[in-house]
């Protein structure tokens, strides 16, 4: 008789009509640890966070199975130097160059730049029809950030926005050969906008990522020209659709509820702990992939090395033995004490994401200017559709009705999260 499948491995094949939390619930019946065909799953707040931080986790097989379908070019080039694939010890070294160049000042000092473009982006919005704030707005701020971060000229931006999502596929499961050769060309389109763009700040450095990145160096050591587009590729990239996404997949949980949003703007809870809300709740990104060098033993099974394992980061962010009920969108738990662990949605230890502190600024920002200016902004009548495509998760659209607008002088209180 056929073994039926285990719920588990609906996980890998979900699709944007499906509910993921619901499938993650019946699946945590199995145990935080599954292995599920010859990969492992984990969907545990603790062992994830325990196999992320470990030094004996690996990403690089993941850039060798997907360099292995490229011929030799722009994507091949990306695929062996894009920075989230590195393992020890080459990751350290070009993280460490990177960190110089992008530091937490680089990120706290877009805050004005970020809170200006939100306000002029929600200033023509207002009245009773309904319109679709993704392009309008979630999409919009990110992409305008991450050019001005990089010191992308604003004339790329939507030329590099097109790219990145046609280079996107390269990293995708089941896509067809048209799809694929699309993204290879899209990926040597990109590399020579950018090459460009990084020649023009190696003539002339400005006050911006690319030029800090092209200065920083280490005794002798220093990003090389393929670090550096392949760098400059990921950050474009994953600047902007994770962001978008973070934000428009909060705002579906916490558009219903106007009680709560009242209370946002009068200062609890904070803008900060919604967002953190926002990560824990509706995470962009679902899965990681990664691999031991040595065994674990997690949850009292033993993982050998060389083994793929799928990390459930939105699972784990869901898991009720992490947060007491996991399922409601509940932004002051981030206020009380004890403090929850923090969310896993930019991951943990190596690779912990090196844009977090810009997202999660980027959110609260956006969020702020929404609630000041549009008191009475709702979600429209038009169903919300997800998309689900490998290991991300966001809505196609975000209708809502904005309401009156409010005049320039009020503002949203902040507090601190805790
Ligand atoms: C809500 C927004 C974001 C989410 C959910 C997110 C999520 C993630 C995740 C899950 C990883 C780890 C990938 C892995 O190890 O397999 C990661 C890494 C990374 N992220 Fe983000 N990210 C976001 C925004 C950003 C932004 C705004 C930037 C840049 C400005 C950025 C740059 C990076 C980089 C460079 C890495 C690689 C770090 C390393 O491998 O050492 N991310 N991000």
């Amino acid at each position: 008789m056929m073994k039926s499948q285990p719920p588990g491995a609906k996980i890998f094949a979900l699709n944007g009509e499906q509910d993921p939390y619901v499938l993650f619930e019946i699946a945590r019946r199995d145990g935080p640890v599954q292995k599920i065909g010859g990969a492992w799953l984990i969907l545990g707040h603790a062992e994830a966070t325990q196999l992320l931080r470990s030094p004996t986790t690996r990403s690089g097989f993941l850039a060798d199975g997907y360099r292995a379908r490229l011929p030799p070019g722009a994507a091949r080039e990306e695929m062996s130097h894009r920075v989230n694939f590195l393992d020890p010890p080459r990751h350290a070294r070009v993280r460490g160059l990177i960190s110089k160049a992008f530091t937490p000042r680089r990120t706290s000092r877009l805050e004005p730049f970020i809170r200006e473009r939100c306000r002029e982006l929600i200033a023509p919005l207002s009245g009773e029809k309904p319109i679709d704030l993704l392009p309008a707005f979630a999409h919009e701020i990110p992409s305008l950030v991450i050019s001005e971060l990089l010191g992308v000229p604003l004339e790329y931006r939507d030329r590099l926005t097109h790219l990145s999502t046609r280079v996107s596929k390269l990293l995708g499961t089941g896509n067809s050969s048209q799809e694929m050769a699309d993204a290879i060309s899209g990926a040597e389109e990109m590399h020579a906008t950018l090459r460009g763009i990084i020649e023009a700040r190696r003539q002339k450095p400005e006050d911006d990522l690319l030029s800090a990145l092209l200065a920083v160096a280490e005794g002798d050591d220093r990003l090389s020209e393929s670090e550096l587009l392949s760098l400059a590729a990921t950050v474009y990239s994953a600047g902007h659709r994770t962001t978008r996404d973070l934000f428009a997949n909060g705002m579906t949980a916490l558009l219903p509820n106007r009680e709560l949003m009242d209370a946002i703007r009068s200062g609890t809870p904070s803008s900060t702990a919604v967002v953190e809300e926002f990560l824990r709740f509706e995470t962009p990104t679902h899965l990681v992939g990664r691999m031991l060098s040595e065994p674990m033993e997690l949850a009292g099974v033993t993982i050998p090395p060389g083994e793929g394992i799928f990390v459930g980061l939105a699972a784990a962010n869901r898991d009720p033995a992490a947060y007491p009920d996991a399922d409601r969108f509940d932004p002051a738990r981030w206020i009380r004490e004890p403090a929850p662990p923090a969310p896993l949605s930019f991951v943990m230890g190596a690779h912990f994401c090196m844009g977090a502190s810009l997202a999660r600024l980027e959110a609260r920002v956006m969020l702020e200017v929404l609630l000041e200016r549009l008191p009475e902004l709702r979600l429209a009548d038009e169903a919300l559709h997800w998309h689900h495509t490998g290991v991300f998760r966001g809505v196609d659209a975000l209708w809502v009705i904005p309401g009156p607008a409010r005049s320039v002088g009020a503002r949203v209180t902040r507090t601190p999260a805790r």
